[in-house]
């Protein structure tokens, strides 16, 4: 078992599973809708066809709301007939079969919303450029950066590094995200046209509380308990975490200097936001405590079940015990039923003109990273 780097992490749960259960995902995207509709309205679209970019696309299910609105304004502006090239981009494990599906199954689907609307998918690690210089006019990016390139530490007593016990895993972790966050920023901004725009939307804290304390609990007693009763190893229970960090508003805004400005990109918006929990309001009215712990168990599962496979002992039986995590897992929940207060980041640069003129296909000295 090897330490997970950015490339060799899995991704999500595969065969549409991500697509059904990542409601909570689509319910802060939807609450963000409205600021991603207002940042486009004065976006640069300079050449013959529009290219948008959707960095970590996973199966596609909450990409399309965001396309179908980048569409339906640079075409009202640009031309009801202007081409629009849409890349969707995630790491080589991902389920692109089921974001084609997605495509043209869904009535959703952005390509439903007109001619001449060209989908393909990138599989590659966005820690590296993966799009030609200067290419793309309009970049979204949702729920992927709390994720980090690597897993900086292993900690002995939790799975989960922003509330780790120790200061040292707290504090490896926040600089993996400031190191990842500059460098992601840094190869975006090759990427973007001059005059594009990029949001981004990802895992955050609130000032007082990191949101995600009651979940990840849960999970780790459940991982505590099936090591005490031999399920799993020293070793595996010291290997299992979510390798994840929240950034707030002043680590969002670290890399830009006074002007806001970082690596030709310009800071146009930063937040943190409430975001809903989506199962409360269901248990709330039904009162049906074990459909709460399924509905928190499928999320879990659609985003974690790969990784936490890959941190298990591949000689044992690894599907079947992590089926029986999250079945614990969502027993537990049921035990006690809370909401989950959380929070997300959002950020939307644009690249500065100027940065774009001349060469820059060397982009930035990445040495740095
Ligand atoms: C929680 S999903 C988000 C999917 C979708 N954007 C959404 O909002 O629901 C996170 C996605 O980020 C992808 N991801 C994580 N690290 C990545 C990387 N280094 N390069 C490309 N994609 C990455 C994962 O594979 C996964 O598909």
């Amino acid at each position: 078992m090897s330490k997970l780097s950015g490339a060799s992490l899995p991704g999500m749960t595969g065969g549409g599973f991500y697509n059904l259960h990542s409601t909570l995902q689509d319910a802060a995207i939807r609450k963000v809708l409205p600021l991603w509709r207002d940042a486009l309205k004065d976006v640069a679209i300079a050449g013959r066809f529009v290219t948008i970019a959707d960095y970590g696309s996973s199966e596609g299910r909450n990409s399309m709301a965001p396309i179908s609105a980048a569409i339906e304004i640079v075409r009202a502006r640009a031309g009801a007939q202007i081409p629009v090239s849409v890349i969707h981009t995630d790491l080589p494990g991902n389920d692109f079969s089921t974001l084609f599906r997605t495509l043209i199954e869904s009535d959703d689907s952005y390509q439903k919303k007109g001619a001449e609307i060209y989908a393909s998918a990138i599989g590659r690690s966005y820690f590296e450029q993966i799009l030609p210089a200067n290419s793309v006019d309009i970049a979204w990016n949702s729920w992927t950066l709390q994720w980090m390139s690597q897993n900086p530490v292993e900690d002995p007593d939790f799975l989960f590094g922003p509330n780790s016990p120790h200061e040292w895993v707290r504090e490896a972790v926040t600089q993996q995200q400031e190191k990842d966050w500059r460098a992601f920023l840094s190869l975006r901004s090759i990427e973007l046209a001059p005059g594009g725009r990029m949001l981004c939307l990802f895992g955050s804290k609130g000032d007082s509380t990191l949101g995600w304390e009651w979940i990840p609990e849960v999970l780790w007693n459940v991982v505590q308990d099936m090591w005490r009763q031999g399920l799993l190893s020293d070793e595996e229970k010291l290997r299992i975490n979510l390798p994840l960090g929240p950034r707030d508003l002043d680590a969002i805004r670290q890399p830009f200097d006074q002007e806001g400005v970082f690596s030709g990109l310009r800071l146009l918006r930063a937040e943190i936001l409430q975001s809903p929990d989506p199962y409360w309001p269901a248990f709330q009215k039904t009162q049906n405590a074990s459909q709460f712990g399924e509905n928190w168990k499928n999320f879990m599962k659609a985003v974690f079940a790969p990784v936490v496979r890959t941190q298990l002992d591949p000689s044992g039986d690894t599907s079947a015990r992590v089926d029986e995590m999250f079945e614990r897992f969502a027993a537990e929940v049921a035990v006690s039923p809370r909401e989950t207060q959380h929070y997300v980041g959002l950020a939307i640069v644009e690249k500065i003109d100027s940065a774009g003129s001349g060469d820059n296909r060397q982009g930035p000295d990445l040495r740095a990273f």
